[in-house]
């Protein structure tokens, strides 16, 4: 039986074979520490009964103002998940579902309107995670990682009555459209443009 719990700095010391996973985004520690000592309650650990620790989440609170159309600015506090890993062993076991929804449950009893995230657009078995708890696909990010796509995944909370955090979705469905589209001709005439190039060498 596993246990989860709150984590704590020391955690940083024994989870590196957590989050030397090439899915893990690996921050420094200016990044982390701060994050971690400004919302304690939101980043949890999870042990196994060795009490080696096997999983964990970073959650975070950010404060946002936005408009949509005509509307007068909305500001609101945001959740955001800045990272969540388990370890190979303990995966498929329902650890990363009971981590985001004790998160989830603590951001909504806070009034936040929304909790985000973002995925690589190659990491499926996540997105699929996300959406099996409501996540939905709000905006793709191109070249967000280095070595991949992204994109930021929403889930509306209970605050937000009218799924307002979700109204930019289908301009940025149309500008996801408009920017995959942009890649393959890209990648289209460069392939054309190499072919020809090649050809010539090889005459
Ligand atoms: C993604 C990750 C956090 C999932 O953790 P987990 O504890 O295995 O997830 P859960 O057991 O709660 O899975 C819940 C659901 O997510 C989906 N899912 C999770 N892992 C999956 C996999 N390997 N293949 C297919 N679906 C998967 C399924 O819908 C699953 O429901 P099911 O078990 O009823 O089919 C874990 O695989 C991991 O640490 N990966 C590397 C780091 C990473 O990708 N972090 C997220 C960065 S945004």
């Amino acid at each position: 039986m596993t246990s989860s719990r709150l984590f704590v700095l020391e955690d940083m010391f024994q989870f590196n074979h957590i989050v030397m996973d090439p899915l893990v985004e690996v921050y420094t520690l200016p990044f982390l520490i701060p994050r971690i000592l400004e919302h304690p309650e939101l980043v949890l650990a999870a042990d196994a009964p060795d009490n080696r620790l096997i999983a964990f989440i970073l959650g975070t609170r950010e404060d946002a103002t936005e408009s949509y159309g005509a509307g007068k600015p909305v500001s609101w506090s945001h959740g955001h998940v800045s990272a969540l890993a388990v370890a190979h062993d303990y995966r498929k076991q329902g650890l990363a579902t009971r981590l985001l929804t004790t998160v989830r449950d603590m951001m909504d009893r806070e009034k936040d309107f929304y909790v985000d995230l973002f995925v690589r657009e190659k990491n499926t078995n996540a997105i699929g995670l996300y959406e099996s708890l409501g996540y939905v696909k709000y905006s793709w990010m191109p070249q967000f990682y280095a070595d991949d796509h992204g994109y930021e995944m929403r889930l509306p909370l209970s605050r937000d009555v009218g799924r307002k955090s979700l109204n930019g979705i289908r301009i940025n469905k149309i500008y996801s459209f408009g920017n995959k589209l942009f890649y393959l001709l890209m990648f289209y005439i460069f392939g054309i443009i190499s072919i020809v190039i090649g050809g010539k060498l090889i005459v």
